[in-house]
């Protein structure tokens, strides 16, 4: 694979990249929609990863190519890059260089292999963080060395999506592509920053999980997003506290607007299950999370309302054919479930969602 990206590279640009460097997707076990509520959130990195090849340059100028379809070249200046400019793939890329400072000398960069677009499996952020990774290696920033370092570096990829490419997203994302280590879950403390690696080893404990792409596209997903956000922030200033995560659920109930306590109490009693996986993980005991997962999905929705039919039969099948658990992951709209199974039961349940959705099995 780097071979063949390494020769379109030198076709795209006639000269040879300086390095290769990747990011990988995620899943999110369960915390969804809470992290820009100041929330916990558990997410896994995927084995589907986004690749590039880069170079640097001394005229200030970026050029941008893809293999993905419908990813039209970009060439531009680096100091023109700005919010909404560039736009649709491109704004991802170069937002990232915008967010790290800019590095003046400028780059060639060549986006090969991907995290599936669209399938609610974090691909937007596998893209900045890859470019993240190679700006800070060809220009010396050295902070992937460290976990604050990547820190920051995620940091800066949220600030490319929110502000260049103008998707107001939580941040989870980028921390889950850049911090997440393998066998592991990754606690995240969205209040505080903090993070912790939770030892997730499913395969020891007789479990798989599978990730199912419904194959849905994400209607509506942006304005939706925003909205959902919106209804998060209205609500904890109506509480008087800084974010969802002060709000104790009886608190929910001062909140008039039904809509706006229906989508409160999904925050709030999303923080709780994410406290409660926690626990059951630490315990050893993964295989009990599965009515968590369940809980996760019925609240996502009917009081966040961010699922879709699609979403709903793929969990219903898995739940009818023996699952344990099984809830959408992801911003919802379409896009991933995740399933958690027995090894034994793993099979039987794959094809009662069938077999071809399954992209991934952990
Ligand atoms: C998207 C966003 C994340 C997070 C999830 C929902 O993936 O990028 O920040 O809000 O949706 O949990």
């Amino acid at each position: 694979m780097n071979g063949s990206l390494r020769a379109t590279f030198r076709a795209a640009f006639h000269r040879d990249p300086h390095g290769v460097w990747a990011a990988p997707g995620r899943v999110n076990l369960i915390g969804e929609h809470v992290d820009y509520a100041g929330g916990l959130c558990l997410p896994l990195a995927l084995p589907q990863r986004t690749v590039v090849a880069a170079a640097t340059r001394d005229d200030g100028q970026l050029r941008l190519r893809s293999w993905q379809r419908d990813a039209a070249p970009w060439d531009g200046a680096v100091d023109t890059v700005g919010p909404g400019h560039p736009s649709g793939w491109a704004a991802y890329a170069a937002g990232v260089i915008w967010a790290l400072g800019a590095p003046a000398g400028g780059l060639d960069l060549l986006v090969g292999e991907s995290v599936p677009p669209g399938a609610g499996l974090a691909s937007s952020a596998a893209l900045e963080c890859a470019v993240a990774l190679a700006v800070d290696a060809l220009y010396g920033l050295g902070l992937a060395a460290t976990t604050n370092g990547r820190a920051q570096l995620a940091a800066a990829c949220r600030r490319a999506e929110n502000e260049i490419a103008g998707a107001p997203t939580g941040g989870m994302d980028q921390l889950a592509s850049l911090c997440c280590t393998p066998g592991h879950a990754l606690l995240l403390d969205c209040r505080d920053h903090t993070m912790r690696q939770l030892p997730l080893n499913l395969r020891a404990a007789g479990l798989n999980l599978l990730v199912v792409d419904t194959g849905a596209p994400h209607r509506h997903m942006d304005g939706e997003y925003a909205e959902r956000r919106r209804s998060a922030e209205l609500a904890a200033a109506a509480l008087g506290v800084p974010s969802l995560r002060e709000a104790s659920s009886h608190r929910i109930g001062e909140l008039t607007d039904p809509v706006l306590r229906r989508r409160a109490r999904h925050v709030v009693s999303e923080i709780t299950r994410v406290q409660e996986v926690v626990a059951l993980l630490d315990a050893g005991r993964v295989g009990d999370i599965g009515p968590l997962l369940n809980a996760s999905h019925a609240s996502l929705r009917d009081d966040l309302d961010v699922s879709s039919p699609e979403l709903d039969d793929v969990v219903d099948t898995a739940c009818a054919a023996g699952a344990l658990g099984a809830r959408m992951t992801g911003g919802g709209f379409g896009g991933s479930a995740l399933i958690l199974v027995e090894q034994h039961t793993a099979a039987t349940v794959a094809s009662a969602v069938g077999a071809r959705k399954c992209i991934t099995v952990l």
